[in-house]
């Protein structure tokens, strides 16, 4: 929050952000870049760690921005059309708790979950919250087992029907496009699983999670679930015999055209990479890859931009795991024979996406909103303007907005706010003007257009 916080924490951060264990991203952002992804260039680690070693200094105090503001309430959601509050949990032990929170949906009708808010009640102690509907009553029952508020997993396996979301401190508002929703059937309950961080026995947990409904007609339903599992396993059952590493690979055939807005792989503790593809009339395009799986850090990862995937795309994927001493993170010592299985100390093999029907145009939905460009409020008002293709390769085309026309600076700086293309131009027609990107590495770059008094900046990304 301040500058004494980042100094007193400063040996810390250097370590944490120069190991690149902070800020957390397993997903290979060289493989595919995802929205609001939290990655930083070699030369922001650079900054960090050279700025600890320089002794911390304080830096120019012109260029100190204001404290965060933060929303009366908390919430950042325009209604909280859904409360799902778990019963007040006191945490049991100084040890790690893993613990099912059950909470009946109460609607009579299906209701469409345009966007999801968690907040955790011990903000220091709640490392991960997920959260699902179970449309079997198995959590349900397995909480009136427990005496405690929800139930671990001692009691019987967490019945995970249908995903929704997962969230980590850090997390924001996971929000869809305006009038897509996901389906939650009448009769189903909410599950919120809550990994808490050892250490803080006695405590007393009472995490919420607000939902926000579509509203209005032509509802898009969006579907949630895994579409690779056991059953897609060309070369299952996953069966990892002690001190073996194995590979394993699966494959779904998309039967209808679809657009996908996110990806999430799942593996337990022996799991140790996960990459995931399609494949289409002779092209391969990236999904996700998780060069190094970590247990700790699993997600939902958001396109940029919806990702269609037509009728007969395969998509694919390879899992490695590793049942050897090699494997820091596997459960047993020594290694024992690892089979499919609810269970942590079993494995899983899953990837669950989010996706609705095609529509047309749906490939042109941004999801990542610094992509979404506006003007600096200091500056005249906001004027749109596009560049295209974004994500680029070569060379990127900007419409320059009509309220620019004239000689215009146009700069395209990296993730450091270094210049790295400069040019100007006079524009008077809507003819656009390109940029070349050749011969930068991939990653977001910031494309700065100025003429008298107007400034834009948006984020243009660089495959
Ligand atoms: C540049 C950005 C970030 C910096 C400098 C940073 C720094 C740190 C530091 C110094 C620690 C303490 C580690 C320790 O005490 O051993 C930490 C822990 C943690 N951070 Fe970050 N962090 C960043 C981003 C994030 C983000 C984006 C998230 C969530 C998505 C996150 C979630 C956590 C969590 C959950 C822990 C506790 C981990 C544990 O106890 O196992 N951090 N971070």
């Amino acid at each position: 929050m301040s500058y004494s916080d980042a100094v007193s924490n400063g040996l810390s951060i250097q370590e944490q952000v120069g190991f690149r264990h902070m800020p957390p991203w397993p997903a290979d952002p060289d493989y595919r870049h995802f929205a609001h992804e939290n990655v930083l260039t070699q030369g922001e680690i650079d900054a960090v760690v050279d700025w600890v070693n320089f002794g911390a200094p304080f830096g120019d105090p012109n260029l100190e921005p204001d404290p965060p503001v933060f929303p009366p309430g908390g919430s950042l959601l325009d209604t909280i059309d859904f409360q799902v509050a778990i019963e007040p949990y006191t945490l049991q032990s100084n040890v790690d708790e893993y613990r099912w929170f059950v909470i009946s949906n109460p609607f009579p009708s299906t209701i469409y979950v345009n966007a999801i808010e968690v907040f955790p009640g011990l903000d220091s102690v709640v490392h991960h919250a997920d959260i699902s509907y179970d449309n079997t009553g198995a959590s349900m029952a397995n909480d009136l087992l427990d005496p405690l508020p929800g139930f671990n997993g001692s009691t019987g396996p967490p019945t995970y029907s249908f995903y929704m979301n997962a969230w980590q401190p850090g997390g924001n508002v996971v929000r869809y496009p305006p009038q897509w929703g996901i389906a939650v059937p009448p009769g189903t309950d909410f599950v919120i699983e809550i990994h808490y961080g050892p250490g803080a026995q006695g405590q007393i947990d009472s995490t919420v999670m607000n939902l926000e409904f579509v509203t209005g007609g032509n509802v898009r339903p969006v579907n949630v679930g895994w579409l690779l599992g056991s059953g897609n396993m060309t070369d299952g059952p996953l069966v990892v015999p002690a001190n073996t590493v194995r590979t394993f690979h699966q494959e779904y055939t998309v039967p209808s055209n679809r657009s996908f807005v996110s990806i999430c792989p799942h593996m337990h503790h022996v799991g140790v990479s996960y990459k995931v593809w399609y494949e289409h009339a002779g092209d391969s395009v990236p999904l996700i890859d998780i060069p190094m799986w970590d247990f700790h850090w699993q997600r939902y990862y958001t396109f940029q931009q919806v990702q269609p995937i037509p009728a007969g795309a395969v998509i694919k994927s390879i899992g490695v795991y590793d049942n050897t001493m090699n494997n820091p993170d596997q459960p047993n010592n020594p290694p024992q024979n690892i089979y499919w299985g609810s269970t942590t100390a079993d494995e899983m093999f899953l990837c669950y996406f989010i996706w609705a029907n095609y529509q047309a145009g749906d490939e042109n939905i941004v999801l990542d909103s610094t992509l979404i460009v506006s003007a600096p409020s200091t500056l005249a008002p906001v004027v749109e303007w596009s560049a295209y293709p974004n994500p680029a390769q070569e060379m990127v085309s900007v419409v320059v907005p009509d309220a620019m026309r004239g000689p215009v600076d146009i700069q395209l700086l990296d993730a450091t706010g270094r210049v790295v293309r400069s040019t100007q131009v006079n524009v008077f027609s809507q003819e656009p003007v390109t940029v070349s990107l050749e011969g930068l590495p991939g990653g977001i770059y910031h494309l700065r257009l100025q003429a008298a008094g107007k400034r834009v900046t948006g984020k243009v990304v660089k495959r």
